[in-house]
């Protein structure tokens, strides 16, 4: 076991990390939650750590966002407390001894320390209560694996897989060999740590990495954890290289066999796009699944989307992306009939017009959705259903029907004004009667 606490001898050791240090770079909410954490553990007198990730963060002198305790007996119960003081809101896994305490913005993570065994790869491991030590041993990587205790006298960073060594070699190392095999979401992980800090996944963890792949055992871990771990890469300040790097590494392809042609199509035009500083905006999440998606074809998609148990607004914007691809001839021609283009694209998600427009080759195309995006879609008529009810249009289709022909009319520019809508729609009103009157001599 080493306890750092030792003189600084290098650039991390430089910024010692105590509780009071570290709570001083708090903002008062994190900090009235880690105060609420440690006296209430006092009070009980059972052992609370920082954990994982805000201590490596703490180390690399980042912002700290979200809080992770572990603490050596009842986390569940320690939350329930500190939710009083804090008037936040408890939710906990008891299968797992973990507890996630909302309040405000803000959350912090408590958990039970615990050994952990894996029966199966890629299954969720079997848990008991355990030491600190243990806690630390069942983790992912070096870099997440350094405990910062709470106690008032408390000694300093407990390591115990040489963290801060690979903190300031830059390496991402797996605890041991097996760990990928226990649990291959660690895979996409490694590549998310690898390319946010500009670390390098270290010789042999690589090797794991490979093998695991090559093993078959992505398949054993089911579309829902896929998705989580790919959806934590999607949030990412910029997930372009991690998920370049997954892709080079076969993750893609291992989570599902059309992702393979991510990285031909998309992932490689946005970031070629953006190493080229062409774009006026950074790609965005969504862009990047965009991407994703861009190069399959609609069966395709669809078997990635019930696979990855992708729902809502990211399923539609992944099937959405294919559509703008599938219509760009018809983009194409309609790029100056204004009207007729925002027909096109009216009833597609608006970020799949986007990305595809920062995907496309096609520069006439990207700007005819760019125009769409930023002003077409927006085009609304300057007479309200109020108004046509009050110049005498019936209730019903109709309404909906002038409101639409006086929005195509003002894109394509035929109306400028209020008082042109309003001659144009007494226009329409007035055939409709004769139509009508006519249908009902017959
Ligand atoms: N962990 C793990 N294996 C996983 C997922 C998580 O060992 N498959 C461990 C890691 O040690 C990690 C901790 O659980 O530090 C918390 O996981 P998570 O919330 O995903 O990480 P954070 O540190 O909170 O977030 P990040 O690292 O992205 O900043």
């Amino acid at each position: 076991m080493y306890v750092y606490g030792g003189p600084p001898t290098s650039l991390l050791a430089c910024r010692p990390l105590s509780v009071d240090s570290l709570t001083a770079s708090l903002d008062d909410g994190r900090r009235a939650a880690l105060e609420a954490v440690r006296s209430l553990a006092l009070e009980a007198g059972v052992a609370v750590y920082l954990v994982g990730g805000p201590v490596r963060d703490a180390l690399l002198g980042s912002p700290l966002l979200d809080l992770d305790f572990s603490v050596v007996g009842d986390a569940i119960g320690l939350a329930r407390r500190v939710a009083e003081v804090l008037d936040g809101r408890v939710t906990t896994h008891a299968r797992f001894g973990t507890a996630t305490v909302a309040f405000g913005e803000r959350r912090i993570d408590l958990v039970t320390a615990r050994r952990e065994t894996y029966a199966q790869p890629g299954q969720l491991p079997q848990v008991a209560p355990g030491s600190i030590a243990d806690d630390l041993a069942r983790r992912d990587f070096t870099i997440n694996a350094m405990a910062l205790p709470l106690s008032p006298d408390g000694p300093g960073i407990l390591e115990l897989h040489g963290g801060l060594d690979d903190l300031e070699a830059g390496l991402i190392r797996s605890l041991h060999r097996g760990s990928f095999v226990d649990d291959p979401t660690r895979l996409l992980r490694a590549v998310r740590y690898e390319q946010r800090f500009g670390f390098r996944i270290e010789q042999d963890s690589l090797a794991d990495m490979t093998a695991c792949v090559a093993g078959g055992y992505m398949d054993g871990v089911s579309g829902d954890r896929w998705r989580h771990e790919l959806e934590r890469i999607l949030e990412e300040h910029y997930p372009g290289p991690a998920l370049s790097r997954a892709s080079e590494l076969g993750l893609l392809a291992g989570i599902h066999p059309s992702l393979a042609k991510a990285s031909g199509g998309g992932l490689r035009k946005l970031s070629q796009l953006t190493g080229e500083s062409r774009l006026p905006i950074e790609p965005e999440a969504d862009d990047w699944l965009a991407a994703l998606f861009s190069s399959l074809t609609f069966p395709e998609a669809e078997s990635v989307i019930q696979g990855l148990r992708l729902s809502g607004r990211r399923a539609v914007l992944a099937r959405d992306t294919i559509a703008v691809r599938e219509s760009e001839p018809e983009i194409r021609a309609a790029s100056q009939r204004l009207s007729e283009l925002s027909g096109l694209l009216s009833g597609l998600e608006p970020a799949s017009v986007t990305a595809w427009a920062k995907l496309t080759d096609d520069s006439s195309v990207a700007a005819a959705l760019r125009r769409y995006a930023d002003e077409l879609r927006h085009v609304r008529p300057c007479l309200s259903g109020e108004t046509l009810l009050e110049m005498g249009v019936p209730q019903g289709p109709l309404v909906g029907a002038i409101l639409a022909g006086l929005r195509d009319a003002r894109l394509d520019g035929l109306v400028n004004s209020k008082d042109e809508e309003a001659a144009l729609a007494q226009e329409w009103l007035s055939r409709h009667r004769a139509k009508i009157s006519g249908q009902s001599l017959l």
